[in-house]
């Protein structure tokens, strides 16, 4: 019988999950559907344990359910540390994990760029920054933040411990001994056209990466271009974000470049 998977959450209807998965089972011959269900957080619980009864191979998690599933599921380590659930397993109870800040690890290191070691500076403390912050400090790099609200910057930090939090004008300062500079706030997104960094900021020998990939190439990535530094788009990090919930489910190797191509041919790339 057919494996059932979802992405869950809400809004939910321009979700790229239902997509990028089917073309993934479908590239493996595997007799697996995908579906988006809008499921506010109210009827999370009942939702979890429904789709567990039913037996459901697996789900994604998206705004605003990431932070209350916590209460109901077996987070694993990063997830609890992290402190929100994007994919949910059902093969041993119901497990919790996140694989947003992996999927941005893959990306940086699909470019050949290391980052046991590196000095690595977030711009943005929120959901995403979390994930990639907890990641990046668990794979040996050396995690600065930058936040609008400075407070929230040094929250996290002081969170990971082995982690610096700032306000912005941090940047003012200088990027000389930053390795990696990673965009996580909205600035850039759409039609904004901002940008937190200039290229007269940044050095060549900075990856500049962005978790926003609408546009693809954002102000900020077009600012690391001038600058002569490398610039690695977001889109990637939705394909491994996805990818690795795949592996957890499914434990095969997910077909990453046609997931890539179902993705970046939905958002007319
Ligand atoms: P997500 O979960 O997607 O990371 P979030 O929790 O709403 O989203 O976090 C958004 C981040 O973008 C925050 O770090 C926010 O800064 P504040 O903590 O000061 O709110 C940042 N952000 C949003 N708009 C911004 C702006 N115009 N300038 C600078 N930072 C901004």
């Amino acid at each position: 019988m057919k494996k059932v998977f979802a992405v869950l959450g809400d809004p939910i209807e321009h979700s790229l999950s239902p997509i990028m998965h089917n073309s993934a089972f479908e590239a493996l011959d595997m007799d697996c559907t995908y579906h988006a269900f809008r499921v506010g957080k109210n009827d999370l619980e009942n939702a979890l344990q429904g789709a567990k009864a039913m037996g459901f191979g697996g789900l994604n998690l998206t705004v605003p359910l990431k932070e209350t599933a916590l209460s109901f599921v077996d987070a694993d380590p990063l997830a609890a540390k992290i402190g929100a659930i994007n994919t949910i397993d059902f093969k041993d109870g119901i497990k919790g994990y996140n694989t947003d800040g992996i999927g941005a690890k893959r990306t940086i290191e699909d470019e050949g760029v290391e980052i046991k070691d590196k000095n690595v500076l977030i711009l943005g403390a929120g959901g995403a920054a979390r994930a990639i912050a907890f990641t990046f400090a668990e794979a040996g790099a050396r995690v600065n933040i930058a936040n609008r609200t400075p407070e929230r910057a040094m929250q996290l930090a002081a969170e990971i411990g082995d982690a610096k939090g700032y306000g912005l004008d941090i940047v003012d300062k200088g990027l000389d001994e930053i390795d990696i500079l990673i965009n996580t706030t909205t600035v850039g997104l759409g039609h904004s056209n901002g940008t937190l960094v200039s290229a007269e900021q940044m050095h060549s020998d900075l990856a500049v990466f962005d978790i926003v990939y609408n546009p693809l190439m954002t102000k900020l990535l077009q600012e690391a271009e001038t600058a002569g530094a490398r610039h690695i788009t977001g889109i990637m990090m939705l394909v491994y974000q996805g990818a690795e919930a795949f592996r957890i489910w499914t434990g095969r190797e997910p077909p990453i470049e046609i997931m890539k191509r179902t993705v970046m041919e939905a958002l007319d790339i």
